[in-house]
């Protein structure tokens, strides 16, 4: 078994962040969303992933990931020109995955729990496409599969004015090498890409086994900003453990679970938790409250803050309250009149006078 990544794409609906770097490196509790699909991946013991990058973030993906080591497993990296759709991503991948079935993941999915038994499942059956599938309130957003009592997938149609059910695809898949057939017959979509839905459609055609297995832990689909700041709450509560590297001194206190990176400095100021503070980071007379994750480099003085992301290197200074706000890279936010709450999508490289 091998794993294909798909992290090329354009990044649309993250934008500002996504002008200056891949969507897929957005971090949640100060990890790239993509570094838990390898978790995921690496996890059931596959070796071999493939990643798929695109020219405009292709670079960065590499530099951040590497070739693997961190989770004993081999990384290929295989550029995709254009982003020509999933099912392009797929065939361009061919050399790569060789007649191996593979895990199909979408590099800006975030899923809770992993994915053993979907791949136990994939294991009872081989069937030619497993799909993982989610309840969700709003299927008309999605694209959304009708499945028999004995969880075979009759159809898949995207974004329905009439959803046959409310399960979505959330963007991870097992095929065998026969969906390398189906992508060879299927034509461009209205909007010129190949889409995997189509691919898995034409499978289905084939008379070929397509079945479903539905999720019962949490998806997220960290495509827009709310989604990234949910995200940000379920793995702090989850994952986050009280280590604490960073200095802090006696007029400050730390409350809950809070993780304090190396070289970063807390100077009279309440840290509460769960909250996570990235290395070399400092704090000064200020609130960093529940569900926050504070980067590198950042400095926050004389400021308030909570269920917020700040990535690396951004300043806060006399901000008195910002809650549910996404800051890129190096932003400087700073206070020159009186002004309640703060509600913010800030872009990298941006600096706001409130
Ligand atoms: P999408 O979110 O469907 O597409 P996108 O990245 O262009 O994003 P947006 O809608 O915000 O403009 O992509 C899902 C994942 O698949 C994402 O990690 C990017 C990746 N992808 C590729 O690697 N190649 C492609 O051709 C496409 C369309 C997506």
């Amino acid at each position: 078994m091998k794993a294909l990544i798909l992290s090329g794409g354009k990044g649309t609906r993250l934008r500002p962040l996504t002008y200056s770097g891949a969507k897929q490196l957005v971090p949640v509790a100060n990890r790239p969303i993509l570094f838990y699909c390898i978790d995921n991946i690496a996890q059931v013991g596959i070796k071999e992933i493939g990643i798929i990058i695109s020219p405009e973030t292709g670079q960065e993906i590499k530099e951040t990931v590497g070739d693997g080591s961190l989770w004993n497993v081999k990384i290929h990296y295989i550029l995709q020109d254009t982003a020509g759709g999933l099912a392009h991503a797929v065939k361009i991948a061919r050399d790569f995955l060789k007649d191996s079935p593979f895990v199909m993941y979408l590099g800006d999915n975030l899923i809770g729990g992993g994915i053993d038994r979907f791949l136990q499942e994939f294991e009872k059956n081989s069937p030619d496409a497993l799909i993982l599938l989610k309840e969700v309130e709003e299927p008309k957003n999605f694209g959304v599969a009708e499945v028999s009592q004995t969880g075979e997938i009759i159809r898949l149609i995207e974004k329905p004015d009439e959803p046959p059910s409310n399960l979505a695809l959330i963007g991870i898949y097992i095929f065998s090498h026969n969906i390398h057939k189906a992508i060879d017959l299927i034509q461009p979509s209205k909007r010129g890409e190949l889409e995997i839905t189509d691919a898995i459609q034409k499978l289905i055609d084939m008379g070929l086994s397509v079945e479903s297995f539905i999720l019962d832990g949490w998806w997220l689909d960290t495509g827009k900003k709310d989604d990234l700041l949910t995200a940000n709450v379920i793995v702090l509560d989850e994952w986050l453990k009280s280590d604490i590297q960073g200095t802090v001194d006696n007029e400050s206190r730390i409350l809950g679970r809070v993780a304090i990176g190396k070289g970063s400095v807390i100077k009279g100021s309440n840290i509460r938790g769960p909250a996570i503070i990235g290395e070399n980071t400092v704090i000064e007379n200020s609130f960093v409250g529940p569900y926050s994750s504070i980067g590198n480099n950042v400095k926050i003085r004389h400021s308030a803050v909570e269920h917020s992301v700040i990535m690396d290197g951004s300043e806060l200074n006399d901000v008195e309250r910002m809650e549910g706000s996404l800051i890129g890279r190096r932003v400087k936010l700073f206070r020159n009149k009186r002004h309640k709450a703060l509600r913010l999508m800030v872009g990298d490289d941006s600096i706001v006078e409130v």
